[in-house]
C-alpha cells in the first residue's frame, strides 16, 4: 500500500524543515546578514543559493515557501520570485538567447504573450504561437536545434482551455514549462507528466487571500540553479513577507480549492440556464469539449468560470455595475468572488482580432469564485446578469 501522505496532508506538513518547533513559520524580514571576515564573505557570495548572506540571493522564509511548493509539485526544488511575471520573465531570459525560438500557447495570460511578443522579440528571441487545444500543435511547431523552450498554460486564462500535459511532457529537445496557476498544485502536477518546469502566479490561489504578489517555478535542481544565477541579476526576488503569506495560504489550499471548485461547478451549471448567458466555459461541465481531458488530468477542478454574456460589452458593463456580493476586480483564487471583463482588463493588450481568435468575445466575463456561500454568489450573479428584452 502507498502510504505517501496525500496532497491535503502535505499542504499542512510541507516547508517546515527550518522552523524548529514553532508551528508558524518565522519571518526573516532582513535584507542582509552579518558576516565574519573576508573568507566567510567570499564563501557566501560565491555559494549557490547561499543562505545567510543577502536576501536577493536567498532568504530562509522564502526557502521554506520554495520547499513547500517543491513538495506539493513532486519536484526536486523550487525557486520563488516577486510575481508570476517575475518568474516567467526570469525563466525565459535565463534559458533563451538571441537567435533562440520559443513555442507558446495562443490562449495564454496576456502578460506572458506581451512579454514574448515585446521584449523577447526585441532581444532576438522569436516565438511561434499555437492553439494549445489542438493535438500535436506544440510538437509540430518545435524547430529542432533552435527551439529552446515550450510554454503552455493550463487551464488557460481566461477561458479555461486545457492542454494535454502528457503531450507537452513527451516533447524532446526544448525545455517545457507549464503555467499551472489556474490549477494550483492541488489540481495537477505537470512534472509527473514529464514536463520540465511548472510555474505559478502564487499571487492567486496559493497565497489565496489577495494580500501577496508572488511567483514560483519548480523542477530539477540542475535546471533551477542556472535560473537562480540569472535571477539574482534580474532581481525579481521574492519578498519574505509575501513568502510568509504564501506559506500561510498553502496550509489551507486543499480545503479552499475543493470548496471553491465545487461552488464553481454548481454556479457554472446553474448559469447555463440564464437567458442572458450565451455560454459558460468550465471544464467540469459534462458537455465541455475537453471534459474527458479534465477528468483524466485534473485532481481538483479550477475555481474560475468564464461566462459569455449574450448582450456583449453592454451587458458586461451593466453586470459589473450591479454586483452586490461579488466585486469587480482582476485576480483570482482569493476569498472574495471577483468578476472581470477580459477584453478590457487582463487581455486589454491583445488586439480585437486575436481576442476573437482565442474566444475572448465582447461579452466574456471571468468569475473567480470565492469563499462566500455558493448560493449567495449564484443569486448575485443571476440578478446582476441582464436578461434580454
Ligand atoms: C495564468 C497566469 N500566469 C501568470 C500571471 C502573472 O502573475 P503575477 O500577476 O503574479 O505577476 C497571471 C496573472 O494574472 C496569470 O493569470
Amino acid at each position: 500500500m502507498d502510504d505517501t501522505p496525500t496532497l491535503a496532508t502535505r499542504a499542512v506538513t510541507a516547508g517546515r524543515s527550518a522552523q524548529g518547533s514553532s508551528l508558524a513559520p518565522p519571518l526573516w524580514g532582513t535584507s542582509t546578514w552579518q558576516t565574519e571576515g573576508l573568507d566567510d564573505t567570499r564563501k557566501r557570495a560565491l555559494g549557490m543559493r547561499a543562505a545567510d548572506f543577502y536576501s536577493r540571493y536567498a532568504n530562509p522564509t522564502v526557502r521554506a515557501f520554495e520547499e513547500a511548493i517543491a513538495d506539493l509539485e513532486g519536484a526536486e526544488d523550487a525557486l520563488a520570485f516577486a510575481s508570476g511575471m517575475g518568474a516567467l520573465a526570469s525563466t525565459v531570459l535565463a534559458l533563451c538567447s538571441a537567435g533562440d525560438h520559443v513555442v507558446a500557447q495562443r490562449q495564454i495570460y496576456a502578460g506572458t504573450s506581451a512579454f514574448l511578443i515585446g521584449p523577447c522579440a526585441r532581444l532576438g528571441i522569436e516565438t511561434t504561437f499555437v492553439d494549445g487545444t489542438e493535438p500535436g500543435a506544440f510538437a509540430a511547431a518545435v524547430r529542432p536545434g533552435r527551439t529552446m523552450l515550450v510554454v503552455a498554460e493550463t487551464p488557460s486564462n481566461p477561458r479555461l482551455d486545457l492542454v494535454d500535459l502528457d503531450e507537452v511532457g513527451a516533447i524532446t529537445g526544448p525545455f517545457t514549462l507549464v503555467d499551472s496557476t489556474f490549477a494550483t498544485p492541488i489540481g495537477q502536477q505537470p512534472l509527473r507528466h514529464g514536463v520540465d518546469l511548472v510555474l505559478h502566479s502564487a499571487t492567486k490561489g496559493i497565497c489565496g487571500h489577495n494580500d501577496a504578489t508572488l511567483g514560483v517555478i519548480a523542477g530539477a535542481a540542475e535546471l533551477l540553479d542556472p535560473i537562480w544565477a540569472y535571477g539574482v541579476l534580474h532581481g525579481a526576488s521574492a519578498s519574505p513577507y509575501d513568502a510568509l503569506n504564501g506559506l500561510r495560504g498553502i496550509r489551507t489550499l486543499a480545503v479552499r480549492q475543493r470548496h471553491q471548485a465545487d461552488a464553481a461547478l454548481h454556479i457554472a451549471e446553474a448559469l447555463r440556464d440564464h437567458p442572458g448567458v450565451a455560454a459558460v466555459h468550465f471544464p467540469g461541465l459534462s458537455d465541455h469539449p475537453q471534459h474527458d481531458l479534465a477528468v483524466r488530468q485534473l485532481s481538483c477542478l479550477p475555481t474560475v468560470i468564464a461566462v459569455d454574456l449574450a448582450g456583449g460589452v453592454d451587458d458586461a458593463r451593466a453586470m459589473l455595475d450591479d454586483l452586490r456580493v461579488a466585486r469587480p476586480a482582476t485576480s483570482l483564487g482569493g476569498p472574495e468572488t471577483l468578476v472581470c471583463h477580459s477584453a478590457t482588463s487582463t487581455h486589454v493588450s491583445v488586439g480585437p482580432d486575436e481576442q476573437a481568435a482565442i474566444g475572448i468575445t465582447p461579452g466574456l466575463v471571468r468569475v473567480s469564485i470565492g469563499l462566500e456561500d455558493p448560493d449567495d454568489i449564484l443569486a448575485d450573479l443571476r440578478r446582476a446578469i441582464p436578461a434580454p428584452g
